[in-house]
């Protein structure tokens, strides 16, 4: 009884906290969140959040037994979010971004939402990286009252549950993957009565697989809809296949264990070359490539290089928040690149052609991208570029971030 009444007090100074930082930080793109208590996450009210504030809370990876499988480098983040309803409001698959200066430099990494829409909380894992920098610290130093800044959540990767659905998902993800295909597989379940879900989850062993326990949960509760098939390439499991995700394994769930299943969607979350194969066999299949949706978690492929000579300068004009900023840059840069040294706050994440946190859309003028996996042909079209991988070809260009 006494812990309760601690935890609710804790909680109240958490709604007026973050009610002062809402206020302050009202004009900024990206929100200050104060991290206040490991166990905010009970005080979570259901069915209605419209009487939160938002309350940000961090526990560790031990204080969630149920979502960890041993990796002692993960933790999560939870966030009830209420008055921030608006700009915290996720779709499944979505990602928010954590801005930390860390040694003088400003580090920012994008996090997949693992929680389901329903449950009414933002929860993201951190698993420590070897020479990661912020996983690193997240997992070590990281503590309750810490200050993070955090991104309302954004991403293209997404899964939109609707009650009517009578639909069958496949998803191939490996390692951590799994984050925003977790959040689609649990909001599915819970909304979708009459869809099915079928999961293929690849590791080096089950003691890596990140969220394994809840999923394992997840597929008893919900065994007439939800399938899950376990691949690990350090480990002979009785219980699961061995080696990488590639194109023997999709014969033998689409082929061969769900032979008689007409698949609607597929989600495939995690390395650049388990993207390609799977995605190549499902074209080969007769998929349609509409209905195949990816998110890279690591680039390991190399990219050619644009083509184009990218020399001499560019007159380039930026819309950003409302304002209008030209400069001449150098075309061997980035835009994105060019736009941050003139000390506008654009944004961006990854920096490497894989979240689209830095889309924009060209007005006037042409650029190239050395990389895009994300755009679509009609998009690109369409004046859509990442600005972290695109260079402008003309002598003026005209760049629009308020446009997407
Ligand atoms: S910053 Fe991630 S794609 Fe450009």
């Amino acid at each position: 009884m006494k812990t309760i009444s601690i935890l609710v007090i804790l909680a109240l100074f958490a709604i007026t906290t973050n009610a002062q930082e809402e206020k302050s930080y009202k004009t900024e793109k990206v929100w200050r969140v104060n991290f206040l208590n490991p166990a905010l996450e009970l005080e979570l009210p259901t069915g209605n959040y419209s009487t939160f504030s938002a309350a940000f809370g961090i526990g560790y990876g031990g204080g969630y037994p149920d979502l960890t499988s041993g990796a002692n480098g993960i933790i999560y983040i939870i966030a009830p979010f209420v008055d921030l309803q608006q700009k915290f409001c996720f779709i499944p698959g979505q990602y928010i971004t954590i801005k930390k200066e860390l040694d003088g430099l400003e580090i920012r990494r994008a996090y997949s939402i693992c929680s389901s829409k329903e449950s009414n909380a933002i929860r993201i894992g951190v698993k420590a990286v070897e020479r990661g920098t912020f996983s690193v610290f997240a997992t070590t130093e990281l503590k309750v009252g810490d200050v993070l800044e955090v991104s309302p959540p954004e991403g293209r990767f997404i899964l939109i549950p609707n009650t009517e659905n009578h639909k069958n998902y496949l998803a191939f993800a490996a390692g951590s993957g799994i984050t925003p295909v977790l959040s689609m597989i649990k909001s599915v379940l819970e909304s979708e009565s009459k869809s099915n879900f079928v999961l293929v989850y690849g590791n080096k062993s089950p003691d890596e697989a990140m969220f394994k326990k809840e999923i394992d949960t997840l597929r008893s509760k919900y065994h007439d809809q939800f399938s899950v098939y376990y691949t690990y390439t350090k480990a002979n499991e009785e219980d699961a296949l061995f080696g990488r995700i590639d194109k023997s394994t999709v014969n033998y769930v689409v082929k061969n264990k769900h032979k008689e299943v007409q698949f609607d969607d597929f989600f495939l979350c995690g390395p650049e070359e388990m993207i390609n194969i799977v995605k190549a066999d499902l074209l080969d299949k007769g998929f349609s490539k509409e209905n195949i949706h990816l998110e890279l978690f690591s680039s390991t492929v190399d990219v050619p290089k644009n083509e184009e000579k990218l020399e001499g300068e560019t007159l380039v004009t930026i819309l950003l928040d409302d304002e209008e900023i030209s400069f001449s840059m150098d075309r061997e840069k980035s835009i994105l690149e060019a736009t941050l040294a003139k000390g506008l706050d654009a944004p961006y994440s990854c920096q490497g052609g894989i979240c689209s946190s830095c889309l924009a859309q060209i007005k006037d003028g042409k650029a190239v991208m050395d990389k895009n996996t994300i755009l679509t042909d009609e998009e690109v079209e369409d004046g859509l570029i990442l600005t972290c991988q695109a260079h402008p070809i003309t002598d003026k260009i005209t760049i629009d971030y308020d446009a997407v």
